[in-house]
């Protein structure tokens, strides 16, 4: 994946690894592009974090958990029914259009069909995320990371495309949410907040209207904020009254907003994030749930930038299925600060050396 890096590190000359796409599905820039002055301006306004090939990162694949091809097409299908959404005067009326349901069982169906084949998430889709369709991008990660736990549960086809469905929903009830409140970069009010909690029962009662929908799709969107312990809203249920897809569906989005990055903060730490779950696992989160998680999502993602114990830092460069704490690092500075050049230390052989850091995103400039 070559690697991700902070756009303000961007420099004329660097190529981009990756496409950079709009919320309306369109191509900003392609990937393999060598960045002009011009095209780096425009990504400051666009987004937090680009994928790049350099010298630092040469050889380092691009993992893509789902083709991107997919994804924005799964995007693209949100950001219309959310437009349409959002335009309707109020949700007792609302109405899905007639494609929408079944685009999304066609597109959860690929989206099944890849995560199938997928035992464990190498890749941080957070860097995805431009500040336009940070909520499909969201929408589909959620989806991702709900779907990894449920093929790993063995669920039959109707539960997945249920959870599927429900996860890309989740937060559908946001679209009749005011926009000043949505994007809103400092700490909301507690009558904002208020009005942000209501996202949940909106959501469950536009889904409740869409018959081509199952139950527990408006149930996921209902109680993707609840906790096991009762400390969620809107309603603050318990243990066996939340449904066990809504729990999945909840690890999942704590996961990616958490490891998201936003205008105003570089996301957190992906191994930072498994470790907030964990402390919560039992109490907020159901614990075999989020035990899953972890053997399927890993906490160090390819093209990351992590320190180590010696000192020295690199960029995740290869990740064994088996033992994902413990990856391929490629050092390229030491603990003097003193730039090298690049070479691998896999960490399954050098097992005195450990992970004590790590980064959302490489703040390594170029190698001097
Ligand atoms: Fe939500």
């Amino acid at each position: 994946m070559a690697r991700q890096i902070s756009v303000t590190l961007a420099r004329p000359g660097m190529q981009l690894a990756r496409s950079v796409y709009d919320d309306k599905g369109r191509v900003l820039l392609q990937a393999g592009v060598k960045l002009s002055e011009y095209h780096i301006h425009r990504l400051r306004n666009h987004m937090a974090v680009i994928t790049i090939e350099d010298e630092i990162s040469e050889g380092i694949l691009v993992h893509e958990v789902i083709p991107q091809e997919l994804r924005v097409q799964v995007q693209k299908t949100l950001e219309e029914e959310w437009s349409r959404l959002r335009s309707q005067v109020s949700f007792k009326r609302v109405s899905f259009s007639a494609s929408f349901a079944k685009s999304m069982r066609l597109q959860v169906r690929s989206l099944l069909e890849v995560m199938r084949g997928t035992q464990i998430i190498k890749e941080n889709m957070a860097s995805l995320a431009g500040y336009d369709n940070g909520t499909y991008v969201h929408s589909v990660n959620v989806t991702i990371y709900s779907l990894i736990i449920g093929v790993a549960l063995g669920l039959s086809e109707t539960m997945l495309m249920d959870l599927a469905i429900g996860a890309l929903c989740h937060d559908i009830g946001k679209t009749l949410i005011p926009a000043s409140i949505l994007t809103k970069r400092g700490p909301l009010t507690p009558d904002e907040y208020r009005q942000m909690k209501d996202h949940a029962a909106i959501g469950y009662r536009i889904l409740k209207q869409q018959h081509e929908f199952s139950v527990i799709v408006s149930r996921c969107a209902h109680e993707h904020h609840e906790r096991i312990n009762g400390s969620g809203y809107p309603r603050g249920i318990t243990g066996e009254q939340i449904h066990y897809l809504s729990k999945i569906v909840a690890i999942a989005d704590v996961y990616d907003a958490m490891v998201m990055h936003r205008p105003y903060r570089e996301g957190v730490p992906p191994g930072d994030v498994m470790e907030y779950l964990f402390s919560r696992a039992g109490s907020e989160f159901d614990f075999h749930l989020v035990q899953l998680f972890g053997k399927r999502v890993v906490p160090y993602p390819i093209g990351t930038e992590v320190t180590l114990s010696d000192g020295s830092v690199g960029i995740i460069s290869n990740i064994d299925t088996d033992m994902p704490a413990r990856p391929t690092v490629r050092i390229i500075r030491l603990a003097n600060g003193t730039s090298v050049s690049p070479r691998e230390v896999d960490l399954m052989k050098q097992l005195n050396v450990t992970i004590i850091r790590s980064s959302s995103v490489s703040v390594l400039e170029g190698i001097e």
